[in-house]
């Protein structure tokens, strides 16, 4: 084969590379429209420099606190790869007035609209006695390990419960975690390694999933992961008042209703109701068992309201009570036009992130924010004042479609759990605060830095 000024066939490619390589870089630090925005280089240069906090820096899933880092450092707009923006100001909430999503653009209005009827407050009430039963087996599992010294692990049994409500509500059926002995352990740390996949998925452009869906035959993953059962088993049989049912009835194009897409919009609303509702009931479940005067605070409301009532008090009851903790997401979007940041222009089509624990950790808003103090809202000006910075389920157009439903599990699980009812008590087992319980590790969802989990003895 021919060569070019002297040189073989690899070296042309490698010159090739290296032209398009620097090129890119040129254009990537000094001519895109995002140049203006501060950061460090190497981060506007290559995506590889968030992938390493992603996915290898202390385990992964830690850029968040690089990205605090360089805020701290550049201030509270920059620039933290190629094609994004992310902003740390407590006070600038036009990311939730964007209509539309990073990720499936233009379908997003449409799609949430054939689904939301399904949402409905009246769909969301008639789910209640369905929590109400999965409450109890909940209740009654816990009571087995009563007195017996074994300790449980509160975070599985309550990823156990989540799972069961999502799916018992996307489906007409629950997955069946709390029936599993260990409420499905090893499905539950599937769901901490998907995080991380997710993120190893980013760096390699896709090919991570890729090759897993493609090369991983269902009995191979079933022997790695025996939680993937019931994911295997999701669509056999499933009710015809489903949501996938819902999905092909509404008034989306045919393209929008095929299989593939039912069973992704169907998989991605039970995956949004699990890990989220899970790890809130846990971290607040350990802020009250780790503070037992905040219990004894909640135990006595209960009391009162289980006597006003002359029964459990339902959700719309619960509603009034103040002690609830909620847990934080990032939100993201793309957006459509042109738009500010306090004078600077952010160009159209740019990718602009803000991470709520900014928000909701943020101490000139909430003094002492690590500390659980649900005191903080009994006050009624102060109530009106925080409220405006509380979003842990978004808000606008893209917010958390499923609010209710977690509402509903997570008051009638902690209501339940912590009143007489439950005939015992929880006491905390082995659990470290830095280590069980501290957001650690970005993984989509908020992870503790042990695996250890958060035990408890049932008394
Ligand atoms: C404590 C529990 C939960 C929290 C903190 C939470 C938080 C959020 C947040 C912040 C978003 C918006 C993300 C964005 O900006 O793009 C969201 C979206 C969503 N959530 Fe939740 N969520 C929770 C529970 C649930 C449950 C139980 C379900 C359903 C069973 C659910 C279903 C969804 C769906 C389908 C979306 C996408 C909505 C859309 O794209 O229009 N979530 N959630």
């Amino acid at each position: 084969m021919g060569t070019l000024f002297g040189l073989g066939l690899a070296a042309q490619l490698g010159a090739l590379l290296a032209i398009v390589l620097v090129t890119r870089s040129i254009y990537r630090l000094y001519f895109s429209p995002l140049a203006k925005f501060p950061g460090p280089k190497l981060a506007a240069l290559t995506s590889l420099y968030e992938g390493y906090y992603d996915c290898f820096k202390e385990g992964g899933g830690r850029y968040h606190v690089e990205i605090n880092r360089m805020h701290d450092k550049y201030g509270p707009i920059i620039r933290i790869n190629p094609w994004e923006l992310h902003i740390r100001d407590p006070d600038w909430n036009e990311v939730y007035k964007i209509t539309r999503r990073a990720y499936k653009p233009l379908c997003h209005r449409m799609r949430r609209e054939a689904i939301n009827s399904y949402f409905s407050p009246s769909a969301v009430a008639k789910y209640q006695p369905v929590v109400e039963e999965l409450v109890r087996k909940l209740i009654h599992r816990l009571a087995e390990f009563k007195d017996t010294g074994e300790a449980v692990r509160l975070d599985d049994a309550f990823r156990a419960l989540a799972t069961d409500g999502a799916t018992a509500f996307a489906f007409r059926r629950p997955f069946g975690h709390l029936d599993s002995p260990d409420f499905e352990h090893v499905g539950n740390r599937g769901v901490r390694m998907l995080g991380y996949l997710g993120a190893l998925n980013r760096i390699t452009k896709g090919f991570v999933l890729w090759a897993l869906r493609s090369l991983m035959p269902a009995w191979v993953a079933l022997g790695i992961n025996p939680g993937s059962l019931g994911v295997q088993g999701f669509y056999k049989g499933e009710a015809a008042a489903d949501l996938g049912h819902q999905i092909l009835n509404s008034n989306l194009p045919a393209e929008e209703k095929t299989l593939n897409l039912i069973k992704r919009e169907s998989s991605a609303v039970a995956l949004a109701g699990t890990e989220s509702t899970g790890s809130t009931i846990t971290v607040t479940a350990y802020c009250l068992l780790s503070q037992p005067e905040k219990a004894a605070r909640l135990r006595t409301e209960l009391k009162q309201a289980y006597e006003n009532c002359g029964r459990p008090p339902t959700y719309q009851e619960l509603k009034e009570l103040p002690y609830l903790v909620r847990r934080l997401v990032a939100s993201w979007c793309v957006q459509a036009a042109n738009m500010m940041y306090r004078g600077l222009v952010i160009p159209k089509g740019t990718y602009v992130s803000t991470t709520q624990n900014d928000t909701h950790f943020c101490a000139d808003i909430f003094p002492d924010p690590h500390t659980f103090c649900p005191e903080r809202w009994l006050d009624g000006a102060d109530r009106k004042r925080l409220s405006k910075y509380l979003v842990p389920f978004g808000r606008g157009a893209r917010s958390c479609i499923g609010m209710d439903i977690a509402l509903t599990e997570i008051y009638l699980c902690l209501t339940r759990l912590f009143s007489p009812e439950a005939g015992f008590r929880l006491e905390l087992h082995d659990t470290d605060y830095d280590m069980d319980v501290h957001f650690y590790h970005d993984f989509f969802s908020p992870f503790p830095k042990s695996k250890k989990g958060i035990k408890a003895f049932i008394k």
